[in-house]
């Protein structure tokens, strides 16, 4: 009998071991990936945000930040940013290249934006969604960024790796020097701006190009820097998240004048050249992408200095009608 009582308890230990086993094997599978609510989130850990010791070796600037972010990320913000690691002990981490900016979901269902990891640290920003107007989940990816018209914008993200293969540097004159990925355009549109800013000379009026193409980094760069300035709402103001610049397409131009002394303002709308592009900058396909009082829906306050590439076609249309691009392409 007292054999038998025995065998039963091993048994019993035994199988209880089995199942908290199982149960735990299968708890962490889920800490991969969860589904809810018919949407596919990866739970990167269930601990609360971390940092992780920086590497040792290697050059500063080349590091990347290993964030434990502890909260739920959608896959369009992994797509963005980075692969997710496993880590020995501590779960899946992930890997932000310096200055990353991203939007988190925590655990009541609040976004949070994280900022700027600096080397060895992380912080989470905000977590009032009120002052931080910007999630990843609600962003669409854009398919075919080739497309002349493209829409860019606050809704419509380029992948991050988006760069495209047909930029030149037109022959105009710059307010730059020195060679620089601000001087590209797609060819297409650098053939048009070449055209435009021949027509303005042969009315006596000079422009200059300031800031054509610009990389996810350097677009990275310039907004975590207005961000540090003005906050996250202000600069997104005047300043695009990387991915939903224009200026990644490789079709947008900033211009200038010297008598604005070769800035970017919007005194520039007041000037000859200003107010000449706005009436025939669309002959030559362009657009003035940030109208004035359209802030609401294009996203921008008003830029009278940059110019987009959208093909004579739609720019004619836009201009005759008074329209923006979100009216003709979504
Ligand atoms: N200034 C425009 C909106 C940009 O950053 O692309
Ligand atoms: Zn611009």
């Amino acid at each position: 009998m007292k054999k038998t009582i025995g065998i039963l308890t091993i048994i019993l230990i035994t199988v209880g071991f089995a199942v908290w086993n199982f149960e735990l094997f299968f708890s962490s599978q889920s800490n991969d990936l969860q589904s809810r609510n018919g949407e596919d989130r990866l739970l990167l850990s269930t601990e609360t945000p971390s940092v992780v010791d920086e590497d040792e070796e290697g050059d500063l600037d080349e590091k990347v930040e290993h964030l434990y972010a502890g909260m739920n990320l959608t896959p369009d913000v992994i797509f963005g940013f980075s692969e997710i690691n496993e880590s020995e002990n501590e779960g899946a981490a992930l890997d932000l290249p310096r200055g990353s900016i991203f939007s988190v979901l925590d655990e009541q269902g609040e976004w949070s934006l994280i900022d700027k990891p600096a080397m060895g640290q992380a912080w989470v920003k905000s977590t009032d969604i009120s002052e931080v107007p910007y999630a990843f989940n609600k962003k669409t990816m854009i398919e075919d960024a080739d497309a002349v018209d493209v829409l860019v914008n606050k809704e419509y993200r380029l992948p991050h790796d988006y760069r495209p293969d047909d930029l030149v540097i037109p022959d105009i004159p710059f307010t730059i020097s020195e060679q620089d990925e601000r001087m590209f355009m797609r060819e297409q549109a650098a053939h048009a701006i070449e055209e435009l800013f021949a027509d303005a000379l042969g009315n006596g009026l000079s422009l200059f190009g300031v800031s054509g193409y610009r990389s996810y980094e350097s677009q990275q760069r310039i907004f975590s820097n207005n961000v540090d300035i003005q906050g996250f709402s202000e600069a997104n103001r005047t300043s695009a998240v990387p991915g939903e610049s224009e200026h990644q397409t490789g079709l947008a131009m900033d211009v200038t004048n010297e008598v604005v002394r070769y800035s970017l303002t919007q005194d520039f709308a007041n000037t000859e050249a200003g107010a000449w592009l706005g009436e025939h900058a669309h002959k030559y396909g362009f657009i003035i992408r940030y109208t004035e009082g359209e802030e609401q829906r294009t996203g921008y306050t008003f830029e009278p200095w940059h110019l987009r590439y959208v093909g004579v076609d739609t720019a004619t249309l836009l201009y005759e009608n008074g329209w923006i691009l979100e009216d003709v392409v979504g």
